[in-house]
């Protein structure tokens, strides 16, 4: 799927709607994301709290398994933003979830001001763990 200008803005727009789900109260930190799938469908993700705090997800993969889940598995994109002034760039734990599905995946980050930063999980994440033999 082509990323041109307006899908970023479109999928970026997604993202800042996906983050007033949020569901933060212990961090107040709100995220949200938005997942391109290769049939054009958007599915949105916020994160998601919990008291028993390591039981909480990430935006990321909210999007992501809610997407599995509505039996999609071939994405293109993903956008992220938070509150923060500055650009948000996903944990490990996601770069490793996003990197099951989908190793070329292009990554936009979103500012709430609405500055826009490509880059992909190839560059954040360039060595995933390499475990071919598993899947027999
Ligand atoms: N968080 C995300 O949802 N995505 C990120 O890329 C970074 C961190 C969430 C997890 C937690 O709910 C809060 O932000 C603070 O870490």
């Amino acid at each position: 799927m082509k990323l041109n200008k307006n899908l970023k803005l479109k999928l970026a727009t997604a993202a800042v709607e996906a983050k007033n789900n949020s569901y933060s109260p212990y961090s107040k930190f709100r995220v949200g994301a938005a997942l391109l799938c290769n049939d054009g469908e958007i599915i949105p993700g916020c994160n998601i709290e919990n008291l028993s705090y390591s039981l909480t997800t990430c935006a990321e993969r909210t999007a992501i398994f809610s997407a599995i889940n509505n039996g999609k598995k071939i994405f293109s994109a993903i956008a992220i933003t938070s509150d923060d002034k500055n650009f948000i760039t996903p944990c490990g734990a996601c770069l490793q979830v996003i990197s099951e599905f989908a190793p070329k995946i292009k990554i936009i980050l979103v500012r709430p001001d609405g500055k826009i930063k490509l880059t992909s999980l190839l560059k954040l994440f360039p060595s995933p763990p390499d475990l071919k033999f598993l899947a027999k």
